[in-house]
């Protein structure tokens, strides 16, 4: 089974941000080595836009379908195979690595049948890939529900904020609360300032957070955002870009 990392924290600290650089460091720097899956699993997606990639149907979608379907008289293995061609049918092919949307969450209702056949599925899935990235709402709401197999790596972004720090503190709580394995908990600070840098750190450290980068507040990247460029497209010398060299050094990758 391939590594599997996932990026959470607040809405607007820059997971986005964070996972499309991640990407864009693996395509260029790792090329081949690993068989990437991407998922976009926070509901707020933006993670295809950040990689210039046409977004499609969700997973969401076809829960759905599939949430419609499940009083039909066909066999629960037919569902299953259903199901699961459904899944490939949205499986995005880009140049270097596959892509899941997860898309809008589960409307209310039970849906223990299709979450049941999801988990079976997502299972079969991640196991064709070496290595598996998914961009995560704070909530941790495909996690509680166990959608994913268990992380390799929990990445816990934040802003430099004291405010931000104790979130990635709380993620912690929460994922300890809600049975999340994983076997390291990573924090990246972002948008980091230079005069803030070393208060961050030391902050961060005396919350007893693991700190593997302080990406700071790049301007190109938010001038990318702006105008809608990939972020795949930035330049080897913008600062975030930089820094995330580190960052994919402590992960092992
Ligand atoms: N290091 C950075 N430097 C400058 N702007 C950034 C940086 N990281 C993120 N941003 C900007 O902050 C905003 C939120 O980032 P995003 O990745 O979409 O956050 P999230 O996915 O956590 O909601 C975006 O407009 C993005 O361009
Ligand atoms: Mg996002």
């Amino acid at each position: 089974m391939g590594k599997i990392i996932a990026v959470t924290g607040k809405g607007g600290t820059g997971k986005t941000a964070v996972t499309a650089m991640l990407i864009r460091h693996l395509l260029k720097e790792s090329q081949n080595k690993y068989n990437i899956l991407v998922i976009d699993a926070d509901p707020d997606a933006n993670l295809a836009d950040a990689l210039g990639v046409e977004a499609s149907k969700t997973v969401g979608d076809m829960r759905e379908f599939m949430q419609e379907s499940r009083f039909t008289a066909a066999p629960d293995t037919d569902k299953q195979r259903l199901f699961e061609s459904k899944i490939f049918e949205i499986l995005i092919e880009e140049d270097g690595y596959d892509m899941l949307i997860m898309g809008k969450p589960e409307g209310s209702g039970c849906y223990c049948f299709v979450n049941n056949l999801l988990r079976g599925i997502m299972d079969k899935t991640v196991v064709n890939y070496d290595l598996v990235l998914i961009d995560a709402a704070a909530g941790l709401e495909h996690f509680s529900r166990k959608i994913f197999p268990e992380l390799d790596d929990l990445i816990v972004v934040t802003d430099e904020s004291r405010r931000g720090l104790t979130t990635a503190e709380r993620i912690r709580d929460l994922a300890k609360e809600m049975d999340l394995k994983y076997k390291d908990l990573h924090v990246i600070v972002n948008k980091v300032t230079p005069e803030r840098r070393e208060k961050v750190l030391e902050t961060a450290i005396g919350l007893g957070l693991k700190v593997i980068g302080a990406v700071p507040f790049d301007q190109n990247l938010a001038k990318f955002d702006l105008v809608g460029d990939p972020l795949t497209g930035l330049p080897d010398d913008s600062p975030a870009i930089v820094e995330m060299k580190q960052v994919v050094k402590e992960l092992g990758l």
